[in-house]
């Protein structure tokens, strides 16, 4: 019999169940006070709460215990279940996956006439590319729907790591190499889901930088780099939403797991932010089950036999206070109550799919970032007409990446398709002649003995072939497309560098086009950054349209066509060479093959805040992308800061060219050093304008508190704003300033004193500028 069937039956009995307890004088949530509950719940009870009850389907790899898990109860396909407890009325809740779109199984058992797929909306990355933080919360109201319309009480979701390296394979999922754009779009999208009435998880808290050996490598990092880069994003989230619950990451942190550190779970998340959620570790993550409890790991999962022994052991045998558990106990019961499955909400099982897939299309489409447009290459308007289309991936778009970031969507739009949609032909012969290439490469996969056949390895094309398509169509439109996921990085030489055969693929389509007056357009439909400098020549125009969701293919055509006007911009650079990444000397740490340590060497130098401080040339800087128009910032106005040293900017921006258009604004500031370095500048506040007609202008302001602009003393534990001067930077991307101001403050101000903690075992010897 399956479980979600008779849902209502179980519903019924459950409240009867309650209220016949209550009669007899027991404890019911809801009715009685979480404490009269607790106070009711034998020992047995609680360790079971603390533990989740999911019934894996995959069994975990013996080794590291990480399942990418799915449950086949109520929600099937769901990541995990918590336990219930029927006697004092606490309900299981369901809990699911991912960043990306609710990750369950589209059809079920005996049940052959209803689906369950989700929306497939852009990933991460792409969706911080908007720098639109009210978009990004919408997102989040339709995303927030599905996950309560299927019956889901917490979406494991976002995931917010810093983007440390291009390598790591689950890049696509987090926002970005800053923390500012990480916690604010974090809070944006946890706000809409969770308006929903229902919980998210943030992930992976902390650290969790990459895929390599994630469960047992040890990230020494300093104090202050923590505290700047990889703590800050979750911080600023909390603070602006509020998220249910805080997802404990499996890796070290400076030599303690961190669903095992109390400096980070107790000292820091609750002691010095205040959270008041609970934690849950994320899938087989920790050693110690006690020692997590301890920690103040709220709950363990995915939850295994034997795991509510060994806290019942360790409470009996003293090594666990009772006062501790009970403190989990309360956090878990005090989300459970809010939950849709303890108020009974009756879910439909059908969301509007079709009003959230016409809102992924806009979300994909903000979330690309125009790199390069020459000879006037885009958009195609009405002077392209026949469109000779390459790659691969312009059939086989990626929606999204790998692992529990993926989606059960109910169709994908592929990029040829979405440009056949605007009206414009794809070249019939290129589309037969890939397709047919597709079907004999699994066909001879599956021969060989496949059951899954992997992605074909990219098509080639005869010189011929390419001649002949330079004189029939009026443009080429070439997509590069990769992908990645959980359990493994990219690969430097041929996810990260395109290959040989890619790379002369470009150049012999541009050299054909480019003979016949012709240009090339290429579409990067990719995880994350890649190398550009062997090709970026070749192409006339580059739209990165990262990874945008099941509408990708209308997403881009909707920038190519130029109905919708380009606005994304980077939140994550795209250097020259790899090399010149800065962890690169140190990613994924060693011993290569397995790392057990990585060294953060580089410190708070990530990204921007090592280009721009070490004058190091990028490709496409942090903050960049362009537009079919043109802006200018026509009014700035710094004022006076107060004594704490906060300030506002007022501004305005104009479109000052010939279409309809919006620009993101971006305010750095450069802070004075005095006894320790500092970044050339950080990003301090941004927003991105209404679309602004031709001529139109737009007055933004910026309130920027003195608190934000303080530097973390790691010799005092304290974070201060420095006395001395201060540049404001106004701009269109962290390299292109508009308008400048400063002002000088007098006094330094001690913003917070911390606790001494997550101290690394030795120095390191970091960068200095
Ligand atoms: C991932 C988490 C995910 C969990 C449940 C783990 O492998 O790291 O991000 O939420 O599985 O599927």
């Amino acid at each position: 019999m399956n479980t979600y069937k008779p849902l209502l039956f179980a519903l019924l009995l459950f409240s009867s169940l309650a209220e016949a307890q209550q009669q007899k004088g027991i404890p019911q949530l809801g009715k009685s006070s979480v404490k009269e509950v607790i106070g009711a719940m034998t020992l047995q009870e609680k360790a079971q709460l603390v533990v989740g009850a999911t019934e894996l389907k995959k069994v975990s790899s013996a080794e590291d215990e990480t399942t990418i898990g799915f449950t086949e109860n109520k929600v099937p396909g769901a990541a995990g279940i918590m336990a219930a407890i029927p006697r004092l009325g606490i309900p299981a809740l369901i809990v699911s996956d991912g960043p990306a779109g609710v990750r369950i199984n589209p059809v079920r058992k005996g049940d052959k006439n209803k689906t369950y797929y989700a929306t497939a909306f852009p990933v991460g990355t792409s969706l911080a590319s908007t720098w639109d933080t009210k978009l990004v919360e919408e997102v989040g109201r339709a995303f927030g729907n599905e996950v309560k319309e299927y019956g889901i009480d917490i979406l494991l979701a976002p995931g917010m790591n810093i983007h440390r390296n291009p390598l790591n394979g689950r890049n696509f999922e987090y926002y970005s190499e800053d923390p500012l754009i990480s916690g604010k779009i974090a809070g944006a999208i946890v706000r809409g889901i969770q308006s929903n009435g229902v919980g998210t998880s943030i992930k992976h808290f902390s650290g969790n930088n990459q895929e390599a050996n994630r469960n047992g490598v040890n990230v020494i990092v300093s104090e202050r780099a923590l505290r700047e880069l990889y703590l800050k994003g979750f911080k600023i989230a909390i603070d602006e939403s509020e998220p249910w619950t805080v997802m404990s990451s499996y890796n070290k942190l400076n030599g303690v797991f961190t669903a095992e550190s109390k400096d980070l779970l107790s000292v820091i998340l609750r002691d010095e932010w205040k959270y008041k959620g609970f934690v849950m570790s994320d899938w087989g993550g920790g050693r110690d089950r006690p020692g997590m409890i301890g920690a103040g790991n709220d709950l363990i999962m995915p939850g295994r036999p034997g795991q509510s022994d060994m806290i019942v052991e360790a409470v009996e045998k003293g090594t666990l206070d009772t006062k501790t558990l009970d403190n989990s106990v309360e956090r878990i019961l005090n989300i459970i109550i809010k939950s849709p499955t303890f108020n009974r909400y009756a879910y439909s099982d059908k969301p509007d799919l079709k009003a959230h897939a016409e809102l992924d299309r806009r979300a994909g489409a903000e979330g690309m970032v125009l790199l390069k447009n020459e000879r006037q290459a885009l958009p195609f308007g009405t002077k392209v007409r026949n469109v000779a289309v390459f790659g691969n991936t312009s059939f086989k778009t990626v929606a999204g990446g790998m692992g529990s970031g993926d989606v059960n969507k109910a169709y994908m739009i592929s990029v040829i398709k979405g440009i056949s949609n605007a009206g414009y032909t794809p070249d019939a012969d290129l589309k037969r002649d890939y397709l047919r290439y597709f079907s004999k490469d699994s066909a001879a996969q599956m021969a060989a003995g496949a059951k899954w056949p992997k992605a074909a390895s990219e098509m080639r094309l005869t010189d011929s072939v390419i001649a002949k398509k330079a004189l029939d169509c009026d443009i080429a439109l070439l997509t590069i497309g990769r992908n990645s996921g959980e359990t493994a990085d990219r690969n430097l030489e041929t996810n990260y560098h395109l290959t040989a055969a890619e790379i002369e693929q470009v150049n012999k389509i541009a050299t054909a086009f480019r003979a016949r007056g012709k240009r090339l357009v290429i579409v990067l439909n990719i995880a994350g950054v890649v190398d550009m400098k062997s090709w970026k020549e070749s192409a006339d125009a580059i739209l990165l349209a990262w990874q945008p969701g099941q509408e990708a293919g209308n997403s881009v055509a909707d920038i190519l066509s130029g109905k919708v006007n380009p606005s994304g911009k980077l939140a994550t650079t795209f250097p020259i060479n790899y090399t010149d990444v800065p962890s690169a000397k140190n990613f994924p740490g060693t011993p290569v093959e397995k790392p057990l340590n990585v060294t953060y060497q580089e410190g708070i130098y990530v990204g921007y805040r090592y280009h721009d401080t070490f004058k190091v040339p990028v490709n496409y800087e942090f903050g960049y992308g362009l537009s079919y128009t043109d802006f200018a910032v026509t009014s700035f106005k710094l004022s006076k800061p107060s004594a704490n040293g906060s300030f506002e900017v007022t501004c305005e921006v104009k479109n000052t060219g010939k279409v309809p258009g919006k620009e993101v604004l971006q305010v750095y500031v450069s802070a004075p050093v005095k006894t320790i370095d500092k970044p050339a500048a950080e990003l301090k506040a941004f927003e991105k304008s209404k679309l602004l007609a031709p001529g139109e202008s737009q007055k933004i302001k910026f309130a920027i508190k003195g608190s934000e602009l303080a530097s973390f003393y790691t010799d005092r534990s304290e974070w201060i704003t420095d006395a001395g001067s201060y540049e404001v930077r106004l701009g269109f991307s962290s390299r292109n300033i508009q308008k400048r101001g400063d002002f000088v403050l007098n006094n330094s101000t001690l913003v917070e004193k911390t606790h001494k903690v997550l101290v690394p075992a030795a120095e390191i010897k970091e960068f200095k500028p």
